[in-house]
Order: C-alpha cells, then sequence, then structure tokens
C-alpha cells in the first residue's frame, strides 16, 4: 500500500483522487512513523508538496538506512536544484511536479519496481549479496571487467561503450571483447556494421556446458585487439537466457581478454545485475540535464543497497560542452560525485552511427575518442591488465 503525508485536506484528496483509493493518507510526521513500523508490507511513502524539506530529509535519511526496499518520494510546487539535490543526497528516491499526475505516477510506479525488485533479492544480514567475488581493482591477472551503465536511456551509453573498447585495444595492443548486454534492443551490430551471424543466443542451447572453445564460436572479430559478443536478433530470445549464463560468458571473456567493456541497458533486470555483479570498473553516463542527472542519482543509491564498491564507479558526462544552464558544479552537486571524465558534443556522433563507423576507427584524435582516451588512461591502465597471447590477440583481422 502507499502511505501518502499530506497535513492539507484538500490537497491530500486530489493526491488520493490520483494515486487511488488504496492509499493511506497521514497528516503528522508521527503519524507517518508509526505507520511505516506498523506495516512492513508498504513500499511507497509520498510526501506531499506541504512536507517541510527538513522533515522529508530526515525521514528519507531514517528510511534508507532502515528500510531500504521503502521508496520514498518527494512531491514539491517547484522544482529546484538545491532542493533535489539535497533530497536525494538524503536517500528520496525521486523528486516530482506535484502539478505533474502523469510524472508523479510514473515516478510512483517506477519506485514501486525498484522496491520489489530490492525486495525479492536475497538478503544476508539484511544487505545485498556482495559483488559475486569481483577483486579489487588491480588485484587480478584476469581481464577487467567495465560495465557502461547509465539509468536512463539515450544518454550515450552505446556510443561510450564502442569508443572506449576500440580505445581500449590500442590497434591490436591489447584484447578486448565488447558485449552487447542490451539484450532487447541492442544497437552494436548496427553501430559498427558487423553482421549477427553469432550472438549470445546461440549460447542459449548449451548454456551449461560451454567451454572456451564454444565460447569463441560466438564471438564476431572486428577490429585489431577487439571481438564482440553481440546480442539476440530476437528480443524476445532475452528472455531465454538466464542470468548464470551471463555470469559464465563473461568469466570466460576475463580469461582471454585484457579487458571486457559492457554495453548495457537501463533496467536493473536479472541479466544487468549479473554483468554488473561481476564488474570491476562501473562507469555511469550521464547527461548535463536534470532527469538524467536525478536518475544517475537513483542509479549511485541502487548501487549503493547493493553493495558495490563506491571506489569502483566513475561518473562520465557525455554532452558536457552543452550550454544548458547547468554548470559541472551544479551536476556535479546532484549527483554528489566528482565528474571523472568530460565527453563533448559533437554531431560527427549522430553522423559516425549513421554510417556505422565509431570515431574512434575514422577518426580517432577527434575530440571524443580523444576525451575517452584521456578517461580510460586516468582511469583503467594502471599496468594491471597484462597484454594477453593467443588466438584473438594476432593483431589487425
Ligand atoms: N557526445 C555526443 N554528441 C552528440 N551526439 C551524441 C553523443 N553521444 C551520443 N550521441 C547520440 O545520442 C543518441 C544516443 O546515444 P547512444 O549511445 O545510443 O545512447 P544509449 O546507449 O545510452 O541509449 C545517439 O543518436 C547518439 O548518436
Ligand atoms: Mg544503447
Amino acid at each position: 500500500m502507499t502511505i501518502l503525508y499530506e497535513q492539507w485536506q484538500q490537497q491530500a484528496d486530489q493526491l488520493v483522487a490520483l494515486l487511488g483509493e488504496g492509499t493511506h493518507v497521514v497528516g503528522t510526521a508521527d503519524e507517518l512513523v508509526e505507520r511505516v513500523n506498523n506495516d512492513r508490507d508498504d513500499y511507497l511513502v509520498v510526501l506531499g508538496p506541504s512536507t517541510p524539506l527538513a522533515e522529508a530529509v530526515g525521514f528519507a535519511q531514517q528510511c534508507r538506512l532502515r528500510r531500504p526496499a521503502l521508496g520514498v518520494v518527494l512531491l514539491r510546487q517547484f522544482l529546484d536544484v538545491n532542493v533535489m539535490s539535497e533530497a536525494l543526497r538524503a536517500g528520496v528516491r525521486e523528486v516530482v511536479d506535484s502539478g505533474d499526475p502523469a510524472a508523479v505516477l510514473a515516478a510512483c510506479a517506477r519506485s514501486q519496481d525498484l522496491s520489489r525488485q530490492l525486495a525479492s533479492k536475497p538478503r544476508t544480514n539484511g544487505h545485498a549479496l556482495p559483488a559475486s567475488g569481483a577483486p579489487l581493482i588491480g588485484s587480478s591477472r584476469e581481464g577487467q571487467v567495465i560495465s557502461v551503465f547509465s539509468a536512463k536511456g539515450g544518454v550515450g551509453k552505446t556510443t561510450i561503450a564502442i569508443n572506449l573498447a576500440l580505445t581500449l585495444a590500442e590497434n591490436g595492443r591489447r584484447k578486448v571483447c565488447l558485449m552487447d548486454l542490451d539484450l532487447s534492443f541492442g544497437d552494436v551490430a548496427i553501430l559498427t556494421q558487423l553482421t549477427p551471424e553469432r550472438t549470445i543466443a546461440d549460447a542459449i542451447p548449451v548454456a551449461d556446458r560451454i567451454d572456451e572453445t564454444g565460447f569463441r564460436t560466438l564471438l564476431t572479430p572486428y577490429r585489431a585487439g577487439v571481438d564482440v559478443l553481440l546480442a539476440p536478433v530476437q528480443p524476445q530470445q532475452a528472455e531465454e537466457i538466464g542470468r548464470e549464463l551471463i555470469g559464465e560468458l563473461i568469466q570466460m571473456a576475463r580469461e582471454e581478454f585484457d579487458y571486457v567493456v559492457i554495453d548495457t541497458a537501463s533496467v536493473f533486470t536479472e541479466h544487468i545485475l549479473a554483468a554488473l555483479d561481476a564488474t570491476h570498473h562501473y562507469v555511469l553516463v550521464t547527461t548535463p540535464e536534470i532527469p538524467a542527472l536525478k536518475n544517475t542519482r537513483v542509479a549511485l543509491d541502487m548501487f549503493d543497497l547493493l553493495d558495490y564498491r563506491r571506489e569502483a564507479r566513475t561518473v562520465v558526462l557525455n554532452r558536457s560542452d552543452a550550454k544548458v544552464g547547468l554548470t559541472h558544479g551544479d551536476v556535479e552537486k546532484v549527483i554528489r560525485m566528482p565528474i571523472a571524465g568530460h565527453i563533448p558534443s559533437s554531431r560527427d556522433v549522430p553522423v559516425s552511427a549513421n554510417v556505422g563507423v565509431p570515431l574512434a576507427v575514422s577518426h580517432p584524435n577527434h575530440p571524443v575518442p580523444t576525451a575517452l582516451r584521456e578517461f580510460a588512461a586516468k582511469r583503467f591502465e594502471d599496468g594491471s591488465a597484462k597484454p594477453k597471447r593467443g588466438l584473438f590477440s594476432k593483431g589487425a583481422r
């Protein structure tokens, strides 16, 4: 059930009409706390627009620690970056304009979805299970797994994953496996003009007995040092791919490659969680727009709940030079993290997408691949990944 905290009767009535009859209204902070403590099945608390910010912040901080599966959505009559940043920092999942009913309903639905996922995850001592054996950066002799993730689609994940993979490969000096785990709507094949003759879907019938040779046959060679595991051609095949298979494929890739770069989808599905669990470096892509930033903050909170190491996360600001009224300081304030990489906006990116040749291939010195190279040099090239030899390291193909 949803709990609505709103002191003004008229406002409360309007919101109940929007949120549904099952909504339980409380008018004081004490009642709210009592209700939350007494009913462990509640997953959503909507704080109405008259809630004082200090109360909302205090409440969200308590919930974050004691009831992580409970979502708090804050409604405001006016959205303002400072309020938003303070609220999100405290653990509020979304701050929404109370005058926009569609946005309120969508935020509530997203929060309930997330709560259901969190509530159904197996836990030990109240925490999410730790990442499946992902070692500390640099402590492994196997390849490093880099997942490019965002909580919002269309921010540039695929563009960054492809160009990053090419950059890391340095024309065959290193071996990189690029995995398209946007299983339903993968774009890697089309952006690289690769024919999906073999895809991850070919692993489904042999999921429990896949070996090194079988794994290699799934890959499509791309450029020097880069091999690609493509997404299924039929979106519905995604459903047949299990969480264990994803973990297994990543492990096999680690044994063969210096880096495994994973392009993801903007959802916390079992597949994506399996990939994130096996990840050493989380590259969170965002853009300088409030919805993207807000979702980045929500994703970072989710990462906290999932116990993904903070030192393994970096935020990359794509289209960072867009003149949209937010400074880099504003961005960092909302996401509460420093920006580790700035990728400029350029019309050459969609142009390169339309011809199916990434900029890192056609124009390696273009500002976009250059920015990614600088980011990668700072972040990943710590000497931990030794160049691998073998079938896939023969240089240009
Ligand atoms: N730095 C950039 N400058 C201009 N356009 C960009 C940039 N990065 C991405 N795009 C464009 O934005 C759209 C979404 O990018 P994409 O990489 O597919 O995002 P995602 O994988 O997160 O959905 C594409 O049309 C792409 O060409
Ligand atoms: Mg994509």
